[in-house]
């Protein structure tokens, strides 16, 4: 296992943007890695990387941090896929080469995918989380040092079930004007997002983890959730662990985000889905909010925002969410030296505010703020 001790008083603030480590074997209470990074660097000194620029802003994000990685001498090799569905079998799917890249590299960074509403094909998100069994969603929000929000003291952690519940995709009409969505939940997703909930708490210093959930409605699914995590945590005496309704976290967080420093939240698919939002609004937004994607094959790193089509090609988009999303991916791969050296020119860019995006209430455009985090890293 990766111990960073060495490290952890580099930039102990950012201690939650730490990816879990690697070779995390308990999931599914096997020997096997569940969450591993399996690449090998190659002749050249590299390691290979997937990298799905994606849509919208996505290019211009995902080549900013291209430029900081090269600056930065990092020893990785991007391997560019599209992912545009293809018709297969009657079926929308991923295309084969980048099923195959992201299986060999067993890790990818992603930029934004643009989803249609109510028509057209299945959410390509969707799609690359059920392909690759991505099982939970990893997303810290810190304050930035620097940049002044509501609360300087924001220090979240929350894991969300990625596979199933109300993103389970199975809608039908029942009748003209009825329609019926079901919201599947199952003990052993449930259980595997949680122990790797509490794998996640006691490995970076955590000693709490919360069950988000609404079972006092949803009685059967939700209870099924919390019996899950009810079980898990009997295997972590260590972390304490209690729960708590969505809504009453929504209030709480907002009005004092400070006692949800000490912990790591564990929920069904869309209660992560909104409460990471809001959590992301307390730091200042979408622009600066990571996420991981931790997976049984691979894992796929990604900032939380999408593809923010109304700026698109204006050069105005803000990399830092994307950027952190991949020092969480070099963490992931033990990178963890140089992940700290890239997070330290980046955050003390923000910090100056000479150079920072319009989103951060600054006047520089994409350009500029690569190039000031360029400099930092010459
Ligand atoms: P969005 O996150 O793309 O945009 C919301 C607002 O935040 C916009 O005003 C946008 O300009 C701004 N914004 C987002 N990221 C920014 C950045 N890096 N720098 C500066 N400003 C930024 O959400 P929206 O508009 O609801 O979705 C647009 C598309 O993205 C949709 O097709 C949606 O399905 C997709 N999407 C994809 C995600 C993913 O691939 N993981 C996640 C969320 C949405």
């Amino acid at each position: 296992m990766f111990s960073r001790s060495a490290s952890r008083s580099v930039v102990s603030s950012l201690r939650s943007f730490q990816a879990p480590v690697r070779h995390y074997n308990s999931a599914f209470g096997s020997s096997t890695p569940t969450s591993a990074f399996a690449g090998k660097k190659g002749s050249d000194g590299n390691y290979t990387v997937t990298l799905i620029p994606g849509d919208g802003i996505g290019p211009e994000i995902a080549q900013s941090v291209k430029e900081i990685f090269a600056a930065a001498k990092a020893p990785i090799k991007w391997e560019e896929v599209d992912v545009t569905p293809i018709l297969k079998d009657g079926k929308t799917v991923i295309p084969d080469d980048a099923v195959t890249s992201i299986k060999k590299n067993t890790v990818a960074l992603k930029g934004p995918l643009a989803t249609p509403i109510g028509k057209g094909h299945v959410s390509l998100n969707l799609t690359l989380r059920r392909t690759f069994s991505l099982f939970a969603n990893v997303r810290p929000c810190v304050s930035i040092q620097g940049y002044k929000t509501a609360y300087d003291n924001v220090n979240t952690v929350l894991i969300r079930e990625n596979t199933e519940g109300e993103y389970s995709g199975i809608e039908h009409e029942i009748v003209d004007g009825v329609v019926q969505s079901i919201k599947l939940i199952t003990r052993e997703a449930s259980e595997r997002v949680a122990r790797y909930a509490f794998h996640y708490a006691s490995e970076n210093g955590r000693n709490k983890v919360t069950a988000v959930h609404k079972a006092n409605i949803m009685k059967m699914s939700d209870g099924m959730f919390l019996t899950a995590c009810r079980a898990v945590a009997k295997e972590y005496p260590n972390i304490s662990y209690d729960e708590d309704l969505l809504d009453r976290v929504c209030l709480r967080i907002a009005t004092d985000p400070t006692p949800f420093a000490d912990r790591v939240m564990v929920m069904p698919n869309l209660y992560g889905d909104i409460l990471s939002d809001l959590s992301a609004g307390l730091i200042g937004g979408l622009g600066l909010t990571p996420s991981g994607n931790i997976g049984r094959d691979a894992s796929i790193f990604e900032a939380v925002h999408g593809s923010a089509p109304d700026i698109e090609g204006k050069g105005l988009a803000n990399p830092t969410a994307l950027l952190l999303s991949s020092l969480m991916m070099l963490r992931h791969m033990g990178l963890f030296e140089l992940a700290d050296k890239i997070e330290k020119a980046a955050l003390s860019t923000i910090a100056e505010g000479k150079a920072i995006t319009r989103d951060l209430g600054g006047k520089a455009g994409t350009r500029e703020y690569t190039d000031a985090i360029l400099a930092k890293l010459k």
